[in-house]
């Protein structure tokens, strides 16, 4: 019970591995407060964690709309007493060539500006005041490299990155630890989605995992986990990739 009594919001947590998370940290003792654009998948989730005994909440919106990040942040705490996780996991991907790419604002603010919000609602209402807090930021491996199709992914998932940096040094001082797990290709909604679009794109970034497969969100879950717990008390500013070997394995090579 790692996270007895603690108070946890998870953006995008209606599916993938943010709901997986929600599950997670729910069994471990938290109340976990459960942000998706899709109403109904937050609230279906909120029914899953409660299901297995949890304690959840609701926080349906969007996510890149600053003013609302204020009020959810602000309802929790009024609610809740304090925020002492925040995981930004919110995300959207497409695959469109960058000469045509038309969704740029919309990911920029979905993946990178939102984290941004989220976290300094956070800390402003919550996490300097108590001197206490950690912030879980989702980018990719997409954060450290680059594939054909998505610039805006690519280019925002970098931004997290630098974001987590920048928030892990400016707040390490209140007590914040702010860190970021990249994870590598995973079995969610995301990806099935894009795999109905364009099936061919993965069959050889299957085949180039070294360890032979496709993380579960339930991995990705844990290593959330671990970067919100005191397991990882002196931790603050990791890029941490969870990816079964995908960003460790050298250009152009295949796994043996
Ligand atoms: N699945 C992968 O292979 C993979 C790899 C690297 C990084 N990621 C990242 O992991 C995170 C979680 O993605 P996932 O794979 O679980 O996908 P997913 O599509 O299952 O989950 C994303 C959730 O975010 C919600 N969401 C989208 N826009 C939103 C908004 N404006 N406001 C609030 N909620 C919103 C969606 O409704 C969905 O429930 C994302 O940041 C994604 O970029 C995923």
């Amino acid at each position: 019970m790692r996270f007895q009594d603690k108070i946890v919001i998870i953006t995008g947590a209606g599916s993938g591995m943010g709901l997986a998370a929600a599950g997670l940290f729910a069994a471990e003792g938290a109340t976990v407060w459960i942000n998706d654009i899709k109403a109904d998948a937050a609230e279906a989730a909120v029914a899953s964690v409660e299901k297995a005994g949890g304690r959840a909440h609701a926080i349906p919106g969007d996510v890149a709309d600053e003013a609302f990040a204020r009020e959810a942040v602000g309802m929790v705490v009024s609610r809740s007493g304090r925020v002492d996780v925040l995981v930004n996991n919110a995300g959207v991907s497409t695959i469109e060539p960058a000469t045509e790419y038309g969704v740029w604002k919309r990911t920029m603010s979905i993946n990178l500006d939102a984290p941004f919000y989220w976290s300094r609602a956070a800390a402003v209402q919550s996490m300097i005041p108590n001197r206490a807090g950690a912030i879980v930021n989702v980018a990719s491996n997409a954060g450290f490299a680059a594939f054909p199709g998505d610039v805006g992914y690519i280019a925002s998932k970098h931004g997290v990155t630098g974001l987590t940096k920048a928030l892990a040094v400016e707040w390490a001082g209140h007590g914040i630890r702010v860190n970021c797990l990249c994870p590598g290709l995973t079995e969610t909604n995301m990806i099935r989605e894009m795999e109905a679009i364009d099936a061919d794109r993965f069959v050889e970034r299957r085949r180039r995992i070294p360890m032979g497969r496709i993380g579960r969100p339930e991995e990705q879950a844990a290593a959330m986990l671990y970067l919100a717990s005191d397991g990882s008390s002196y931790v603050t500013g990791l890029i941490m990739n969870n990816d079964g070997g995908q960003m460790a394995l050298y250009s152009g090579f295949s796994p043996q």
